[in-house]
């Protein structure tokens, strides 16, 4: 049997993370760092010629325990998505890795599989292509769930389908596909990549997932306004996909400074994304984290990015222009 190549992108949050945890709405685009991975039937379970791990390969490990296929898997893994720096490399993993199983699932079962190359290439919208990445998407989604103990839809979706993607409590215009947690439901929606020009610093500073959102689950429990600043964070996103759809770069600027003051309320900041956003503030319209924090990255929306990126030299960390992506998983 043949080998099977997939790749996703990586991700960034302009609206919106930790809230979306608890049903909130959020954005999400599509950036054009990749992760590409490959599966063969091979002697035994593997990722890039080394036995397959619980604690170093822990998105392929829950896809195997959940896919149960009757023969071991070779997979091999190449990115240049950072990790653990908010630019979704779990969920472009998950979603790799759900889309590799379940395709191998398929191929046991006799069903040809060249079909899903094309239906994932087909027009943005059509019911074929909806159909099939809600259910990667939801595959994925179960995979990031069960392996950090808590998640929402929102990376695996996005990385799913590229562009941008918006998720709202009720379903509207471009309705992508729902996905379902406990009492909560969340609606993707397809989103045109927004025309902006952002700078992206990544601190360096690892921060898990897993920890960011048990953090937040702890401090919403603990304070009586924690459940508010979630509702906060959830309206001031509603403002945000308006400023997105009219391109009012002003308006988005100082909702991107709003998002980060709640975030940072929750406490998910760190010293050194505030120093490098205070840096990176005077050459902006607005910053803020991006993804889990602790750590990890920031976006800063400017229409000076060279001088942007110069203030935070400095800093030695890494610095660049982002440049967002309409393509999704893709079958190779
Ligand atoms: C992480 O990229 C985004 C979070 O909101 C977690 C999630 O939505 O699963 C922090």
């Amino acid at each position: 049997m043949e080998k099977i190549k997939v790749s996703a992108p990586g991700k960034i949050i302009l609206f919106g993370e930790h809230a979306v945890v608890y049903g909130e709405s959020a954005v999400a685009v599509a950036i054009n760092k990749r992760l590409k991975m490959s599966a063969a039937i091979g002697e035994s379970n593997s990722v890039n010629g080394y036995p397959l791990s619980k604690r170093h390969h822990s998105y392929i490990y829950t896809g195997i325990n959940t896919f149960q296929l009757e023969n071991n898997i070779e997979f091999t893994l190449k990115t240049n998505i950072p990790s653990a720096a908010g630019m979704g490399s779990s969920a472009a993993i998950s979603v790799c890795t759900t889309l590799l199983l379940d395709t191998l699932k398929k191929q046991n079962m006799g069903t040809t599989t060249e079909s899903f190359k094309d239906i994932l290439k087909m027009p943005t919208l059509h019911e074929k292509r909806r159909e099939m990445e809600g259910e990667i998407a939801n595959g994925a989604f179960d995979n990031e769930y069960l392996t950090q103990g808590g998640a929402s839809p929102l990376d695996t979706s996005v990385v799913t389908h590229g562009s941008g993607v918006v998720l709202r409590k009720e379903p509207g215009q471009n309705h992508l596909w729902k996905a379902h947690r406990e009492d909560k439901t969340w609606h993707i929606h397809h989103m045109e990549i927004p025309d902006l020009s952002l700078v992206l610093g990544n601190t360096g500073i690892r921060g898990r997932t897993s920890e960011q959102v048990a953090k937040v689950g702890r401090f919403v429990k603990k304070r009586n306004f924690g459940r508010e600043i979630i509702s906060e964070i959830g309206e001031l996103v509603e403002e945000g996909i308006r400023a997105v759809e009219s391109n009012d770069i002003v308006k988005i600027g100082e909702l991107m400074d709003e998002n980060h003051k709640l975030l940072s309320i929750l406490g998910i900041s760190h010293p050194k994304l505030e120093k490098t956003i205070g840096a990176v503030r005077r050459h902006s319209l607005g910053a803020k984290l991006t993804g889990a924090g602790g750590g990890g990255s920031f976006i800063a929306i400017t229409d000076t990015p060279e001088k942007a990126i110069r203030a935070l030299e400095r800093f030695n960390i890494n610095v660049f222009e982002l440049k967002l992506s309409k393509n999704g998983v893709l079958i190779e």
